[in-house]
């Protein structure tokens, strides 16, 4: 049995992706298939934490003692849930791959194919991790994710600052990594971890180190 050290502890984690539509059947969105944030749920819930997913579309959610789901679609969708949970919550960790841009004019009927060359202006969307950190850098623990095909650590701790994150968790992506059942190479960074160097690791035992992180962190903040 895992140690119950996270008993009492609420966290929210972000996990899939997001779909922005075009119309009702074309939309924009990624490969994410939200199983580290499943597999960050289980671990954390197993330490005793009170977890909730705010998960994307196609995400495969299990019924888990300690885990509660929020269904979202967009990228709006999923801030508007993380914002009314964040207040009760002592933990956010962001692994959504969030769409950064949406159509700026959806559609509400099928557009003919004539249409759509004129339908991909686009907008960005919130950034939900960036709007966290400016409301709750000083008061909860935030974790994000990055992935990334090159710089990884650079590019994840310079993310990490930009959105007033604690730590964040650097991954390759690429043909065959970072996704779905593909291998998976991360490091886990704190403020500062210049150093930080990929490992390649299963989901779960990411969720594990990751848990480790929660614990300590939210230790520290206790002290
Ligand atoms: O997309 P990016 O690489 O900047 O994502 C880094 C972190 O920010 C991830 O934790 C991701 O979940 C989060 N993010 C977000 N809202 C966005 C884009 C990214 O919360 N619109």
């Amino acid at each position: 049995a895992k140690p119950k050290n996270l008993a009492g502890v609420s966290v929210v984690i972000t996990a899939g992706p997001t779909w922005e539509h075009f119309d009702p059947v074309r939309l924009l969105t990624n490969p994410s298939t939200g199983s580290v944030g499943i597999a960050l749920a289980k671990e954390l819930s197993a330490r005793g934490a009170q977890v909730t997913v705010v998960h994307g579309p196609g995400v495969s959610t299990v019924k888990w003692p300690g885990i509660r789901y929020v269904a979202t679609e967009s990228a709006r969708d999923m801030l508007d849930a993380v914002a009314a949970l964040m207040p009760a919550a002592d933990v956010l960790i962001g692994a959504a791959a969030v769409s950064d841009f949406r159509p700026v004019h959806p559609a509400s009927q099928k557009m003919p194919k004539s249409a759509l060359e004129q339908a991909w202006l686009m907008e960005a969307n919130p950034d939900i991790m960036a709007e966290m950190g400016r409301l709750y850098h000083d008061s909860k623990i935030l974790i994000g994710f990055a992935a990334e095909t090159h710089n990884v650590v650079a590019s994840a701790l310079a993310k990490a600052e930009r959105k007033r994150l604690h730590a964040i968790v650097a991954n390759a992506v690429g043909k065959g990594l970072g996704f779905g059942e593909g291998e998976y190479q991360a490091a886990i960074l704190r403020g500062g971890d210049v150093d930080g160097t990929l490992e390649p690791m299963t989901k779960e035992r990411l969720a594990e180190k990751v848990a480790e992180l929660v614990t300590d962190l939210h230790t520290a903040r206790r002290i």
